[in-house]
């Protein structure tokens, strides 16, 4: 069930349940996601809201991973998909991975990497982007955030994709890149607040200057989705 949906520019925001929202909207070029992995990482975190961040509540979002027919269906609906966390689930084999290199000091306990799974046709890759940094020293919004740049590198690999569907889209990022790239974005979210951090984040890139800085040459004239 859709609870809520905002249109901004090119992109389509659903509040609600991807489980319940997917069945009903077609397929669409690529999917670029980045789903609970099932390690609890929100817990202890904190939620991070809109007035800031809570760290008195336990966010239960990162308690399990996507089932296995969900991988189905947005492998169905899709051509190309790149999931981040690929190694957390049951996935075929690939070609290429891609590689989040955090640049963080050797430790025993925090992830130096992440890794995406991908149906793309390439060799194995490597993004090095400093963990600490997220967005260049900007807010961060929610507890396990992607760099927009990470999402944006990722883009470039599906140079033809018009329309990513992001079905965990938690505070826009892969929306963010897809407003600097020219893409077309549909994002789902179960968590209002995250949800409406979203919406913020994507209003505030369409307003940023270096937006279409890489836009496709694709300029003909289509149906929004
Ligand atoms: C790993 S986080 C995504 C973080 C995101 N990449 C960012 O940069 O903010 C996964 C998100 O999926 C959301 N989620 C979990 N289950 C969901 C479901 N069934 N439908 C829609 N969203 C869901 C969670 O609330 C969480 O915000």
């Amino acid at each position: 069930m859709i609870r809520r949906e905002a249109i901004i520019g090119d992109c389509r925001l659903i509040l609600g349940d991807c489980r319940e929202v997917l069945p009903a909207l077609g397929t669409v070029d690529a999917v670029v996601t980045d789903p609970p992995y099932g390690i609890s990482a929100g817990t202890g975190i904190g939620k991070v809201t809109k007035e800031g961040s809570d760290f008195r509540s336990r966010d239960q979002w990162d308690r399990a991973p996507p089932s296995k027919s969900m991988f189905d269906a947005l492998l169905t609906m899709s051509r190309h998909q790149i999931i981040w966390g690929g190694n957390y689930f049951d996935l075929p084999p690939t070609k290429c991975f891609l590689v989040w290199d955090k640049v963080q000091p050797q430790s025993f306990s925090l992830a130096m990497a992440e890794m995406a799974w991908t149906n793309v046709d390439s060799p194995a890759k490597i993004f090095r982007w400093k963990s600490m940094s997220i967005n260049g020293g900007a807010a961060k919004f929610h507890p396990t955030q992607k760099p927009h740049h990470l999402m944006g590198w990722c883009l470039g690999f599906l140079p033809n994709a018009r329309t990513i569907l992001d079905p965990f889209m938690g505070s826009g990022t892969t929306g963010v890149a897809c407003v600097k790239l020219g893409r077309k974005f549909i994002g789902i979210e179960i968590d209002q607040d995250y949800f409406e951090i979203a919406c913020e984040r994507i209003q505030h890139a369409y307003a940023q200057p270096d937006m279409f800085v890489d836009r496709p040459p694709n300029p003909k004239q289509e149906s929004l989705f």
